[in-house]
């Protein structure tokens, strides 16, 4: 095993003055059809940003022959894209990896990698180098457009690598990427997090917060149009911070959304938001531009001001709540939907019942919802908990419930209504129905064909549920 770095969480912390570097992708012109006559299988984990990051090495991969397959027992190279931020999420790689051991004393040649988060922690690299000896790569994050190179030289000298930079980081313009969608793409406008929540792993394995200068953005955005994309999802740790980086500090996220509004694409996303940072002026461009869509998604945590202080939020419950507020006066359709987490250490029923009423009040139409989990090197590992398992789980369950009313009422308001659909594709369980998602970001069913694919179409509401709407084709 050649370990070349090994992450520090110690290291990851830090923040400085300096200014972030630019550097422009080194195409590998020396490195040539590494994947001839192979194929490759990538599994992503966790959440946009490591989908986007997914889209990159996918597009290294293919541009060196490799060929795509679903089977793993197929598979010359397999990468697994991971995820840090729940103990459940990292359960789910290690129990990959130990069923792959098998398939490796099969096929003793194929390459099996692992990349994004989890990469970037040190239990996890002490528990590769003990339990999981078969993995060949390990990169991490900041390391992603060196991946040709640690396959060249795998491939080549038959060795096992790892190398995970913990460092501030860069940006890298000019990567290549395979997207997924023809018509849906992601747009990283940002990277990396100063936020520091302490419940959260992500600044340590992301970095610093930087921006991207916006005259690649909109380059990236421009030529998207041109290729006849219809909607793009800005992505950032917390987009609102955008351009706060910046040594000039002139110009910051809604200044982007209103230059990307004027571009013309049909429809603008952005995730995630920060509460704390997200100004008036922001909301007024989400109002004027139509193409800029009314869903938010503004993750809360917690509803206790006692509960937020622990985390680190910057925020009350009543700031939060008068943010919803003037985002539903200036904004009327909007839909808001959040994040949170029950069973942060010293969690009172009292602090979850503030939770409740937050959510009640908000009137989210959706909540990704979640149990704490304690995460190796952020400072609320070291709180001392009172909640149960039992207990966590309990609130949990009675937290989904109200969240689950939220969705429903959220897909009523649009009964008998006509919305405009995103066709994306067809249904996976109807022959003939079709699904997309209409501006506020709800999933529709309706029947047409495969020409509405990727096209923007009317169409009527005839029934909600709780998770879709069913609807009928508006035939103009
Ligand atoms: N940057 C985004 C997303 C971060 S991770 C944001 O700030 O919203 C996505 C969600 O995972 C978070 O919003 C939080 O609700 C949840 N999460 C993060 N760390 C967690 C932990 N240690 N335990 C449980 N949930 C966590
Ligand atoms: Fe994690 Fe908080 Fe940063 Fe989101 S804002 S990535 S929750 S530290
Ligand atoms: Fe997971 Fe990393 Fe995203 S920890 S949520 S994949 S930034």
């Amino acid at each position: 095993m050649d370990i070349r770095k090994k992450p520090d969480l110690t290291l990851a912390r830090k923040r400085s003055k300096t200014p972030t570097m630019t550097i422009e992708y080194d195409q590998n012109n020396e490195i040539q059809n590494l994947g001839l006559g192979k194929k490759y299988l990538i599994q992503t984990h966790g959440c946009q940003a490591n989908e986007a990051d997914t889209e990159i090495l996918r597009a290294m991969i293919e541009e060196q022959k490799f060929t795509l397959t679903d089977k793993v027992e197929e598979a010359d190279l397999i990468l697994i894209n991971t995820c840090a931020v729940r103990e459940t999420a990292e359960n789910k790689v290690f129990g990959e990896l130990g069923r792959l051991k098998s398939l490796k004393k099969v096929n003793p040649d194929m390459i099996l990698v692992v990349a994004g988060c989890m990469s970037q922690e040190e239990a996890t690299i002490e528990r590769i180098l003990t339990k999981y000896k078969h993995v060949d790569i390990v990169l991490g994050t900041h390391n992603i457009p060196e991946f040709i190179h640690y396959l060249h030289y795998v491939m080549t000298e038959r060795k096992q690598m790892i190398e995970v930079i913990s460092q501030e980081g860069s940006i890298t313009e000019h990567l290549p990427h395979a997207r997924d969608s023809r018509f849906k793409a992601w747009v990283n406008i940002m990277y990396g997090c100063d936020e520091f929540c302490t419940y959260c792993i992500v600044p340590y394995t992301r970095g610093k917060e930087r921006s991207r200068r916006k005259e690649y953005i909109l380059n990236e955005v421009k030529a998207l149009i041109e290729k006849g994309y219809q909607e793009i999802t800005l992505l950032g740790q917390n987009v609102n911070s955008y351009g706060l980086d910046f040594e000039e500090g002139n110009y910051d996220f809604s200044d982007l959304l209103s230059d990307l509004a004027q571009t013309g694409i049909s429809r603008i996303r952005f995730t995630t938001s920060h509460p704390k940072d997200f100004s008036d002026s922001l909301i007024d461009v989400i109002a004027k531009y139509e193409n800029v869509m009314p869903h938010i998604h503004l993750p809360v945590q917690s509803g206790s001001d006692t509960v937020l202080k622990k985390m680190n939020r910057k925020y009350t419950k009543e700031q939060y709540l008068d943010l919803v507020h003037r985002i539903y006066e200036k904004i009327p359709n909007a839909s808001i939907t959040t994040d949170i987490i029950v069973g942060f250490p010293t969690e009172t029923e009292h602090d979850f019942l503030e939770t409740m009423d937050l959510v009640t009040k908000a009137r989210f139409e959706g909540a990704y919802t979640f149990v704490y989990s304690p995460r190796k090197g952020t400072p609320a590992a070291m709180y001392e908990t009172t909640v149960s398992k039992q207990e966590a789980k309990d609130r949990l369950h009675r937290l989904n419930e109200l969240v689950n009313e939220g969705y429903l009422k959220g897909n009523m308001r649009f009964e008998g209504q006509n919305v405009k659909v995103l066709i994306e594709g067809k249904s996976k369980t109807k022959e003939d129905v079709y699904s997309g998602y209409t501006e506020n970001n709800k999933l529709v069913n309706v029947k047409c064909s495969d020409q509405e694919i990727g096209n923007i179409v009317l169409v009527h509401i005839t029934k909600a549920k709780t998770w879709s709407l069913d609807g009928e084709l508006v035939r103009s």
